[in-house]
């Protein structure tokens, strides 16, 4: 049974809803009859979605709008929430999905960092903020889904600003539930999305053909919708190369780093790669 707010009629908000995921999630509210807000801060991109999005509406395009909203900025968020409602009257959908990997380091620019975790967190923190209240006050089932990355879980090197920025959308998302749940007459819950490797323009590269390890937008938005639809907190998706046995593994692996005493990061540290090694082929 598909979750109530997903009924036809509703209305979805997507942000980076122009591209990949996003867009994968913007056409599968829309053939069901669902109206869309597409949220992007890219124009050119947000035109392509419109016809594609319009196309896919089972309901025609005028169940489909957008706009152009940079989530980094709260006065724009605000913005995004005062049209969808003048548009259509009510949320029951939020996907704060927008993200941006650009690649970072450790000592690079600050305003590097700043940029992606103004979009990747700060974004997040303005949706749920902006939206939530009268999403509560509406007194329906309704969704909130807060697009976060395994990078945030097990925070592997190589772009450390990337995962704080996604580390914080758990630690937010996690805390937003709980005030969710704890917040009289309210029937709105929160969830935090965690893709596996999805081929997007974001991972790319480069590349035209979708790499066998990866699956598509569409396939990982179909196990989304499955999974919230069933109640999970946290969506967790598998792909080609990575199945959840194995994530369970590397998460309990990253958690066992503090539990342990072991040095941060130890999955990458030299001295426990046969330990890690034999950890993963034990089941718990
Ligand atoms: P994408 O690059 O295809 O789509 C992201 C969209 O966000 C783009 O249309 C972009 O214009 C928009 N965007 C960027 N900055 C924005 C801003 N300031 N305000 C509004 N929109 C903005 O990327 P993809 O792969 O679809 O990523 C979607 C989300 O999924 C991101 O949060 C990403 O971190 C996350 N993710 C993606 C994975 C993957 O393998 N593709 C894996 C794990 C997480």
């Amino acid at each position: 049974m598909p979750h109530p707010a997903l009924s036809a009629d509703h209305t979805a908000v997507v942000t980076g809803g122009a591209s990949g995921i996003g867009l994968a999630a913007a056409i599968r509210f829309a053939e069901r009859g669902l109206n869309v807000c597409i949220a992007d801060v890219d124009e050119a991109r947000l035109n392509e979605a419109a016809a594609k999005v319009g196309a896919a509406a089972t309901r025609g395009e005028a169940a489909v709008m957008t706009a152009k909203t940079d989530v980094s900025s709260r006065d724009s968020v605000a913005a995004l929430e005062a049209a969808v409602r003048a548009r259509f009257g009510r949320v029951d959908v939020l996907m704060n999905n927008a993200g941006i990997q650009p690649g970072s380091k450790m000592f690079g620019p600050e305003d590097n960092w700043q940029r992606i975790l103004g979009v990747n967190l700060w974004g997040i923190i303005h949706g749920s903020q902006m939206f939530a209240p009268n999403m509560i006050a509406q007194g329906k089932p309704a969704l909130i889904i807060n697009t976060g990355s395994k990078q945030g879980i097990t925070t592997p090197p190589g772009d450390p600003a990337y995962n704080v920025s996604k580390a914080g959308v758990k630690a937010f998302t996690e805390a937003l539930q709980h005030e969710l749940r704890n917040t009289p007459d309210c029937q709105v819950t929160a969830h935090l999305f965690i893709p596996g490797f999805v081929f997007t323009p974001l991972t790319a590269n480069g590349r035209v053909e979708k790499p066998a390890g990866a699956w598509t937008p569409e396939q990982t938005v179909d196990f989304m919708l499955e999974r919230v639809s069933a109640g999970d907190f946290y969506v967790l998706c598998p792909d080609n190369d990575v199945p959840r046995s194995l994530d369970e593994r590397r998460i309990l692996w990253a958690a066992g780093d503090i539990v342990e005493n072991r040095p941060p990061l130890s999955r990458w540290h030299a001295d426990y790669a046969d330990a890690f090694a034999t950890f993963l082929k034990t089941s718990p």
